[in-house]
């Protein structure tokens, strides 16, 4: 409760000032109907002066200014207060994704946090905002309809004390019918956002496998699956209203038959039993907006509950032991012991199994092995991306846990597998790196990466718009500009995981000896698929099945590494056929 308290209290004002502005609305229509009455009275027994008629007038006129202007408070405070809590928490839930480590996105997936930052706010806030017009509206014109008709004919309110409870038994067993099976349509929208979630991002994959046929059938069922069990849901809750309507007008029947007798009698004015009619019909209205506001609130509190899990996760990735949190990677020396790594802690084999490496200040190492076999997944422990389950990674004789995760990972440049640019200008996308990278500094990170040769060839050159993730360029363009991104830091350490495979092997060999020659200092380490991308690494590593295999020059290993030399040979072949 606490936790929503936080997102109540700047707004406390609108939270109070609805729900009063929708009392105000409330006292109006309770005491409309006994105006009338008055009028209907006086106009029965012949007593209506036009001087009393004009009073009348004037009351009902202030009384609906009144309502009116409750009304509109009611509505502007509730909008308010609610909008600004789902902006708020919106906030707080973006930026607590912000933090997470890469194993807490895995353990969500991206388009669920997308779903619940989204989806399930919007539903809390439209619960909030019901909750402050209804949660006082509702119950209050229920308690004041009861009163009201109760002081107004005791004897006739037994027919209430007769139907309501009738109509009570009858909505909750609509509902508890109804509730599992709109749970059911939840789970069902859940279903389909993810798989339209998933079809979309990757349309071109689709599109290039031919799957759209496929894919518009795993479309169809789903959306079948939602409109059965919507209809399965709808199927309930359409008697809810034909049902009440029967409730109502027999209860009104029962009012005006039963009071007809007692009017007739002397013992009730005929605007009385008008008035007792209209309390009637509101009792009973506000009787099924508070069980619908019930329902609601069981929705909102599975949404409610989404979004805790998503505050309360638990960042397993964080700096707050560190010992050395002012050092920075000064000459970039990596140090692998006995590493072990679980993505799933509960599978029994290791995706890196006690691995013990050294790469020296400044080298260049290159990474072979088949695909799956855990470079990726090697490289990710420098940066910290996931965490060691034992042993340790070391930079510069110090624990990679130890440092900053800010100073660590700026002092590392990763160009990732999967390279991503953002909407923007290239210039912007550049200066990812280094915010305060001048012009000369940004081109000449695009000049080793063999990046300003195309870029220039473009007529707004750096300030040439990307398209959403940089779709108006190559594959090969896009690693370009990724590494000149990376090189922008200056980093001490730079890994390049496959990010030179969509570039041909000319260019590739620039860019390396670009980085030998403009970039001496910094620890590189390069993983790739060709030979020819690692051959003049100063050592390379052979991994496989989240060992390593082998480690050494080019030479040494065709000697004495089967693997690699077998990785070798095929790739000669390629080139000869
Ligand atoms: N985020 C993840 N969650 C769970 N398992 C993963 C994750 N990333 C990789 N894996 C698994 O870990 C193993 C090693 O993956 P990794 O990405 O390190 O391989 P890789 O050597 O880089 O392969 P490639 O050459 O195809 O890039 C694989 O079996 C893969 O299925
Ligand atoms: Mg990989």
């Amino acid at each position: 409760m606490k936790r929503w308290f936080k997102y109540v209290r700047p707004y406390l004002k609108s939270f109070i000032l609805g729900p009063v502005g929708m009392i105000v609305e409330v006292i109006g229509e309770m005491f409309m109907p006994l105006i009338l009455a008055q009028i209907i009275n006086a106009g029965e027994d012949k007593t209506l002066t036009p001087a009393m008629s004009i009073g009348y007038a004037g009351i009902l006129i202030a009384i609906v200014l009144l309502m009116m202007t409750g009304g509109v408070a009611g509505a502007y405070f509730g909008s308010k207060a609610s909008v600004n809590f789902a902006a708020d928490l919106r906030r707080d839930v973006y930026s607590k994704i912000q933090k997470y480590s890469f194993a807490n996105i895995d353990k969500f997936s991206a388009s669920s946090l997308v779903t619940r930052m989204t989806n399930d706010v919007t539903q809390l806030q439209n619960f909030v905002n019901m909750l402050l017009r209804m949660a006082l509206r509702s119950p209050g014109m229920l308690i004041g309809g009861l009163i009201m008709a109760i002081s107004l004919k005791p004897s006739l309110s037994v027919v209430l004390a007769v139907t309501m409870p009738m109509m009570i038994a009858v909505i909750l067993t609509l509902i508890r019918i109804g509730f599992p099976r709109f749970q059911i349509v939840q789970k069902k929208v859940d279903k389909l956002n993810s798989t339209v979630r998933e079809n979309v991002t990757n349309v071109r994959v689709v599109k290039s496998f031919v799957r759209e046929d496929f894919e518009t059938d795993k479309f169809e069922k789903d959306n079948s699956d939602l409109k059965n069990s919507g209809m399965r849901a709808v199927k309930v809750m359409i008697y809810m209203g034909p049902v009440m309507n029967v409730f109502m007008y027999a209860t009104v029947i029962a009012v005006v038959w039963l009071g007809h007798g007692i009017v007739l009698d002397g013992g009730m004015q005929v605007g009385d039993l008008s008035a007792f009619v209209t309390y009637t019909t509101q009792i009973l209205s506000s009787l099924m907006m508070v069980t619908m506001l019930l329902m609601t609130s069981s929705r909102a509190l599975a949404s409610a509950k989404r979004i805790s899990e998503v505050l309360d996760e638990q960042i397993d990735i964080n700096d707050e032991n560190s010992e050395f949190s002012d050092r920075k990677i000064e000459a970039g020396e990596i140090e692998f012991e006995n590493v072990t790594f679980r993505y799933y802690k509960h599978s029994e084999e290791p995706v890196l199994d006690n691995i013990s490496l050294k790469i020296g200040a400044g080298k260049t190492v290159g990474i072979i092995g088949s695909t799956g076999c855990g470079k990726t997944t090697l490289v990710s422990m420098i940066a910290r991306l996931y965490d060691v389950d034992s042993g340790r990674v070391k930079i510069d004789g110090i624990d990679v846990k130890d440092y900053s995760l800010v100073n660590l990972r700026d002092g590392i440049g990763m160009v990732l597998q999967k390279n991503l640019l953002f909407s923007g200008t290239i210039a912007e996308n550049l200066r990812w790196g280094d915010m305060e990278a001048s012009d000369e500094e940004m081109i000449k990170a695009a000049r080793y990466s063999a990046a300003d040769k195309f870029v220039s060839t473009f007529s707004d050159g750096y300030d040439t718009m990307l398209d959403k993730g940089g779709m108006n360029l190559s594959g090969g363009q896009k690693q370009r500009l990724c590494i000149a991104r990376a090189l922008i830091k200056k980093p001490k350490i730079l890994i390049l995981d496959d990010s030179t495979s969509a570039v041909d092997t000319a260019t590739e060999a620039q860019i390396r000896e670009a980085f030998r020659s403009e970039i001496p200092y910094c620890t590189k380490i390069i993983i790739a698929q060709r030979i020819s991308s690692v051959k003049d690494a100063d050592e390379i590593i052979v991994m496989n099945d989240g060992k390593i295999t082998g480690v050494g020059t080019h030479e040494q290993l065709l000697d004495t590494n089967a693997e690699y030399s077998e990785i070798y040979y095929s790739q000669m072949d390629k080139k000869e056929a």
